[in-house]
């Protein structure tokens, strides 16, 4: 972890978010999901129960799954981090994306980009997951819509894609 730079009570922190540097004044209390939504503006990370239990804040820092609710603004110094935001490309949207639209797995849409989010962490670790390693990826995500039958779905038809 590179140590973030104090400035008085604030902490001044450079990371990479999405492909862009970005840099901010935090307290040391101030959460990385925090800092994604308020200071960066990236609002397509959701906040649910800040308490690590619903997976609706995941992000990717350094190509791994976390709860940003749970990673400090201060814990985040230093790294790359990738949001909803960050998957799409040149005006394409992520596989993962276009499969969750076609598969009719977006209801409410608030776990939508944690749980993409971490099926893409899967998909890349492991690009032809059988049901159960879909199901076990997602377990950090709560739905209280879908039933998860076709998030399931649409992230197995991501993976057929793979091929
Ligand atoms: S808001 Fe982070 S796990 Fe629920
Ligand atoms: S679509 Fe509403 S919580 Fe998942």
């Amino acid at each position: 972890m590179v140590t973030a730079i104090k400035k008085g009570n604030l902490h001044v922190v450079r990371l990479v978010v999405n492909g862009e540097e970005h840099a901010a004044l935090v307290k040391s209390n101030t959460t990385l999901l925090d800092l994604l939504r308020e200071e960066f503006d990236y609002t397509g990370t959701k906040k649910g129960c800040e308490l690590g239990d619903c997976g609706a804040c995941t992000v990717l820092m350094d190509g791994k799954t976390v709860n940003s609710c749970l990673v400090l603004a201060v814990e985040a110094n230093g790294h790359t981090v990738t949001t909803i935001e960050g998957l799409e490309r040149n005006g394409e949207l992520d596989r993962l994306q276009e499969e969750f639209i076609n598969q009719a797995a977006v209801q409410c849409g608030y776990c939508s980009p944690g749980m993409i989010l971490s099926a893409k962490a899967l998909l890349v670790r492991n690009p032809h997951p059988s049901e159960r390693e879909v199901r076990e990826a997602i377990g950090g995500n709560l739905c209280r819509c879908t039933g998860y039958v076709r998030i399931v779905k649409a992230i197995l038809a991501a993976a057929e894609a793979n091929s």
